[in-house]
């Protein structure tokens, strides 16, 4: 089974998809009332990020019971009909898995019983170790006076993946959702699973420069990305096996990431691919991240991108609107399987938040994790209370579908061609031209792709016919101002 070759993720962040609740936080049954929309719009896959319950000190990646529905998002019984109902228009439904810690109020946490099931230490930190989201990673329990590492939140304890009881316990997890009939997991936090057993100091980064985060001033040698981790990645795969889909999240340099597809097939199908998140918006720079993955992909190892996430900076926020057409194309029109941020699709920016709306203060996530907007109506459609984060400004989906130069219809478009095209949905990728600010590619045999990634018109450099373009009319011998074009050749 691998549908996931051709097809194209759509991330969902529950909070904000729909409510149908009426207490401004989205839900199971408002996702299940958009469906018709999805499948409208011509994704194959949802992936729901954490829908367990939590504290929400972390958005549900602080859970409490990995087998359970948080009531703010419904029930066992939502669950069951979101997957029926989904599976019912051909969609398939992908769900967040956090094996790599717990929240602080987990009953394993809370039981003196199995406290090896997390990472203690007596007394005070033993080592340098910092949290991603900076400050120490260590934590000390003021009753105990002992200290347990978390790699996130102090209230994100991580779980002791070298305790064969947690393996169990989490494998089990896998289990659980299986037979309730999801199609996939998308692993959260794949590389920090194990952390060095001597629990030595990380060294200095020597290429940390004041201003970078603090979680970059060490080199995470000793927390991240451990040579073991590929055996615990592999043992999720033997779980998940060939009839679901293993998506993981792995931010690496593309050598490491690659890694993570496992000997011989036997990890991830999808280490998620998030290079084009931080690569300059250049066509020289993204031609050579392209050839330089496509070169470190392991034999039989299926590509994928990522132009946004939950947790980064919106694609039309980081190269505007006019670019942010642009990108749509090429994440639509590079080798491998497109996972597209939800609203990404209505050209949504980075929202305003001011501070005393703020949900996760410090973070800067908030920005990219607000209501979908789907009318005109208050808040978008959205909710009819007060939306747990602003909404925005903005045209939504009724608007936008009416109009056929909006983002919207051009993503529709791009969906639609590339699920028939034998060429972009599965032929091989080949640089064309990578200068003056176009990149141009080839795609199968008698496909091609050529991007204007600036504001000024460029000379078309791929001779063929127009099939799609970003823009309206033109007679295809140049590419406008920020114009992207497929062509047959
Ligand atoms: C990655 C998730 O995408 C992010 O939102 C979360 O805070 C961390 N992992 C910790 O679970």
């Amino acid at each position: 089974m691998t549908w996931w070759r051709r097809g194209v993720i759509y991330e969902i962040y529950p909070r904000s998809f729909q409510d149908s609740g009426g207490d401004g936080v989205g839900d199971l049954r408002g996702i299940v009332a958009r469906l018709p929309y999805l499948r409208w719009l011509g994704v194959d896959a949802i992936w729901l990020t954490p829908v367990y319950p939590s504290p929400q000190r972390d958005f549900g990646y602080d859970t409490t019971d990995h087998t359970a529905i948080d009531p703010r998002f419904g029930s066992l019984a939502d669950f069951d009909a979101l997957v029926a109902q989904a599976h019912g228009l051909g969609l398939r439904v992908i769900l967040d898995y956090v094996p790599n810690h717990t929240s602080d109020q987990h009953p394993w946490f809370r039981d003196a019983a199995k406290r090896d099931w997390y990472l203690w230490h007596p007394g005070d930190p033993p080592n340098n170790w910092i949290s991603v989201f900076g400050g120490p990673a260590w934590e000390r329990d003021p009753d105990s006076g002992q200290s347990y590492y978390h790699a996130y939140l102090r209230e994100q304890p991580d779980l002791n993946w070298r305790n064969p009881a947690v393996r169990e316990a989490m494998l089990g997890v896998l289990e659980f959702w299986i037979a309730r009939g999801v199609d996939g997991f998308r692993v959260d936090a794949m590389r920090q699973l194990l952390k060095d057993p001597l629990w030595r100091d990380n060294p200095p980064n020597p290429g940390y420069v004041p201003g970078m985060p603090e979680y970059d001033s060490l080199l995470p040698v000793h927390t991240a990305d451990l040579d073991e981790v590929q055996e615990v990645v592999a043992a999720m795969r033997a779980v998940i096996g060939d009839d679901r889909l293993m998506v993981a999240e792995v931010y690496a340099p593309i050598e490491r990431l690659v890694r993570y597809y496992g000997e011989g097939g036997h990890g991830a199908h999808l280490p998620l691919n998030m290079h084009l998140i931080s690569t300059p918006w250049d066509a020289e720079a993204i031609a050579a991240l392209v050839e330089r993955y496509e070169a470190a992909l392991p034999e039989g190892a299926w590509p994928n991108w990522v132009l946004g996430n939950h947790d980064r900076p919106r694609i039309a926020s980081r190269v505007g609107p006019a670019q942010a057409r642009v990108a749509a194309l090429l994440l639509l029109t590079l080798r491998g399987t497109p996972t597209l941020y939800y609203g990404d699709e209505l050209g949504i920016a980075d929202v305003p938040i001011a501070p005393h709306q703020a949900v996760d203060p410090g973070m800067a996530r908030d920005a990219v994790r607000t209501p979908m907007r789907w009318d005109a109506t208050p808040h978008a459609g959205f909710t009819t209370a007060e939306p747990w984060l602003p909404v925005g400004e903005g045209q939504g989906v009724a608007a936008q579908r009416e109009d056929p130069r909006s983002m919207l219809a051009l993503y529709r478009r791009l969906l639609a061609l590339r699920r028939g095209s034998d060429d972009l949905a599965e032929g091989g990728y080949r640089t064309l031209h990578a200068d003056d600010g176009v990149l141009a590619y080839a795609r199968g045999e008698r496909t091609a792709v050529a991007l204007n990634l600036t504001g000024e018109p460029r000379p078309l450099p791929v001779t063929g016919g127009i099939v799609l373009s970003t823009h309206s009319g033109g007679d295809g011998a140049v590419l406008r101002a920020d114009e992207g074009v497929v062509l047959t050749i």
